[in-house]
């Protein structure tokens, strides 16, 4: 089965089981939120303003939705090369039954992320609730992750946190004490001093300009291509198996990935194809697989 820059306009569930073993080096992936349990809900019935509703988003039942997911969890698994990061959107009200599943399915959860978005929906005062302006990011690993490329914490966010406390260093010393390893910890120190500590955050608008496609749930570039470049190096091959608008695919394009995915809706695939034509005619010199549809 072909694995090098190509989409399939396909369920992953079950089209996924055609992949090969640890074929994949990465997964950066945004499936469907749920949301659509808010129709059930009385008060929030007629306020799409504040939840929006999606046809792909059409699970009868939590325990469905969360079954879907660990059953594609375990196939990502299997898929993933040994030391394969993964990387999971999801809303806030599922982070902990996600964590359980991603861990079930064999994985290590490392940590969840925090997108900030600097420009919120914005809250309804009379609702008295909070704008929602963070969505998460889990990120696993198939043990321990084998990839880590140190990026300056600038690239996430405009907050440096270059503080280092009397703790932090105790702690290192004691992590790090007799086992020779004084110069990693000095490049630690040194690095955290210079470009600031990676942390949890990540901050940037939603998709907008030129980048916004039709697709409601579209993710910016900007959010996608820091934690493939962390996580994956060029030449590697990245799965998604919810494209969506195909955000994935583009990110890997631009750093020198390859991807596989899929995306079951034709209108969304016709979108990803759109963003296929404009990059190659943008990156005339592309030398790269010619990423393509499989209808
Ligand atoms: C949250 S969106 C992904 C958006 C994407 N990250 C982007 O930036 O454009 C989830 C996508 O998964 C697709 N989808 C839902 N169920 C699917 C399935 N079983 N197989 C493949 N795609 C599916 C939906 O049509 C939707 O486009």
């Amino acid at each position: 089965m072909n694995i090098m820059n190509v989409v399939y306009n396909r369920s992953c569930h079950p089209k996924m089981q055609e992949l090969t073993d640890a074929s994949v080096d990465m997964i950066f992936t945004d499936p469907p939120y749920f949301q659509y349990r808010a129709q059930n809900v009385k008060k929030l019935r007629n306020h799409k303003d504040v939840v929006t509703e999606f046809a792909f988003d059409g699970f009868r039942s939590q325990e469905e939705y969360l079954t879907f997911l660990e059953d594609i969890l375990k196939e990502m698994y299997r898929v993933a090369k040994s030391g394969a990061s993964g990387y999971l959107f999801c809303a806030d009200d599922f982070v902990s039954y996600l964590n359980q599943i991603i861990e079930f399915a064999g994985f290590k959860v490392r940590k969840v992320i925090h997108w900030h978005k600097t420009n919120p929906f914005p809250a309804i005062s009379s609702r008295k609730m909070f704008a929602n302006s963070m969505e998460l990011l889990i990120h696993f690993s198939k043990g321990s992750a084998a990839t880590w490329n140190y990026k300056p914490v600038n690239e996430m966010h405009n907050y440096r946190n270059t503080a280092i406390t009397a703790a932090d260093i105790e702690s290192l010393i004691i992590k790090y004490h007799g086992e020779n390893k004084i110069e990693q910890l000095l490049e630690l120190m040194k690095d955290a001093l210079r470009d600031g500590t990676l942390d949890n955050l990540i901050e940037n608008p939603i998709c907008i300009g030129k980048e916004r496609t039709r697709h409601k749930t579209q993710k910016p570039l900007k959010v996608c291509i820091p934690f493939i470049e962390i996580s994956s190096n060029p030449g590697d091959v990245i799965l998604d198996p919810f494209m969506g608008a195909g955000s994935t695919a583009i990110a890997a394009l631009q750093t020198r990935r390859n991807f596989v995915g899929y995306e079951i809706d034709a209108g969304y695939s016709e979108l990803i194809q759109k963003r296929f034509d404009d990059f190659l005619t943008k990156n005339p010199g592309f030398n790269g697989e010619k990423p393509v549809i499989v209808w």
